[in-house]
């Protein structure tokens, strides 16, 4: 379904893709992990269309994802993405927030747009905060409306961000239960977390990205159980034992 080969980008004299090579089947979820400036925003972007690049490839449901071409818009639509910064309308309710999309976009009748945008909210547990504001919910919330937003606009795949990076940590079990729960819907999806026990549980497969590079991919089980590895073993060592972390640090 998304198709990156050998993907080159660069800002500058800075080569911060260098040939990376990913692929995601219909129903797969592949967790992306690596330090931070590892490039794994600038692999979702590329994907996204929202980068242009330099080299190699990116393929989505069969057309290649090029930043300039005509129908960018139309395949962009065909994925949903979902940031660390839940970016909601300030002055929409969440309703609002939620039927924009549908209604603007894919020119659905409002009727039917609010019934969708109504279920997509109780999905995400939110059904009772369709009328609040942005700004009346936590953290948590707004990103579980962000992605009830992104599932309105009923994406074929979805393409998440470091969603649970900005929260208090009591917030992010409800959000990646909603993700746990698309999953097992069989939403095709790219996350990048730093979550390792939702990327066990849920990624059928795990990327390691370092440097630019996919220095290390397989199961779940594999990659985060039994790296092989150096840099992947010293990454989870530091994301799992951040206390017990060497002074000494990659890069
Ligand atoms: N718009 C940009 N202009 C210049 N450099 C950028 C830009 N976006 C990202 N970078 C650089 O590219 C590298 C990879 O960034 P990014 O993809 O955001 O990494 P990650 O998401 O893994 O933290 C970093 O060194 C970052 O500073
Ligand atoms: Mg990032």
């Amino acid at each position: 379904m998304i198709r990156v080969t050998e993907l080159e980008k660069r800002f500058g004299q800075h080569r911060v893709l260098q040939g990376v090579s990913l692929h995601v089947d219909a129903g797969e979820v592949v967790c992306l992990i690596g330090p931070s400036g590892s490039g794994k925003s600038t692999v979702l972007r590329c994907i996204n269309g929202l980068e242009s690049y330099e080299g190699g490839e990116v393929r989505a449901f069969g057309e290649r994802v090029d930043r300039g071409s005509k129908n960018i818009h139309q395949l962009r639509s065909r994925m949903g993405m979902v940031f660390q910064r839940f970016n909601l309308f300030p002055h929409r309710t969440v309703l609002q927030n939620v039927m924009e999309g549908p209604v603007y976009v894919l020119r659905e009748n409002p009727a039917q747009a609010r019934n969708e945008a109504m279920a997509l909210l109780a999905k995400v547990g939110l059904a009772e905060k369709a009328q609040a504001y942005p700004a009346q919910l936590s953290g948590g919330q707004q990103q579980r409306v962000a992605i009830a937003r992104a599932l309105a606009m009923k994406p074929e795949a979805m393409l998440f961000d470091e969603p649970t990076s900005a929260l208090d940590p009591e917030l992010v079990g409800d959000v990646l239960a909603v993700m746990r729960a698309l999953a097992g819907e069989g939403m095709t999806m790219i996350v990048v977390t730093h979550e390792m026990g939702f990327a066990r549980e849920v990624a059928d497969r795990v990327c390691f990205l370092h440097s630019g590079s996919i220095v290390e991919e397989g199961p779940a089980a594999q990659v985060l159980g039994a790296p092989r590895q150096p840099r992947t073993q010293d990454f989870l060592r530091r994301v799992l034992h951040p206390s017990a972390a060497p002074a000494e640090v990659l890069q």
